[in-house]
């Protein structure tokens, strides 16, 4: 019995592993809405929620990426518990209210462990 038939057993094939493969990816997606593009993309943990945006040609606002300018503000609307916990430059510019209502900065927020995120760029202005 070959290595593939012992993983997989008798009745399975290439094509069921493929597909159960693509399932698991579907399920580890990050949706993000930027000003005007939108799109859903790989989470790939260590990486920022403003890092995927630029990777992907999102039109995701930042400037300073050091947790100080906002612009890079958004609110994770699915997905929070795939995140890192807030940083101490979020805690330092945004309010407990915005919290509360899932808001983070996309150039300190980290992508944890795979999972369905849903996050929307939101500045102030
Ligand atoms: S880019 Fe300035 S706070 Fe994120």
């Amino acid at each position: 019995m070959n290595r593939f038939r012992m993983l997989f057993g008798k009745k399975k094939t290439m094509q069921d592993a493929a597909q159960a493969d693509k399932t698991a990816h579907h399920e580890a997606t990050m949706q993000l809405k930027g000003r005007t593009i939108e799109k859903t993309v790989i989470p790939e943990p260590g990486k920022t929620i403003l890092q995927h945006a630029k990777d992907h040609e999102i039109d995701w606002q930042h400037m300073c990426k050091r947790g100080t300018c906002a612009r890079c503000r958004c609110q994770v609307l699915e997905g929070a518990e795939y995140l890192e916990e807030p940083t101490e430059a979020e805690h330092k510019r945004l309010d407990p209210e915005e919290f509360d209502e899932g808001f983070r900065l996309g150039c300190q927020t980290v992508v944890k462990a795979p999972g369905k995120i849903v996050a929307q760029n939101k500045t102030y202005f």
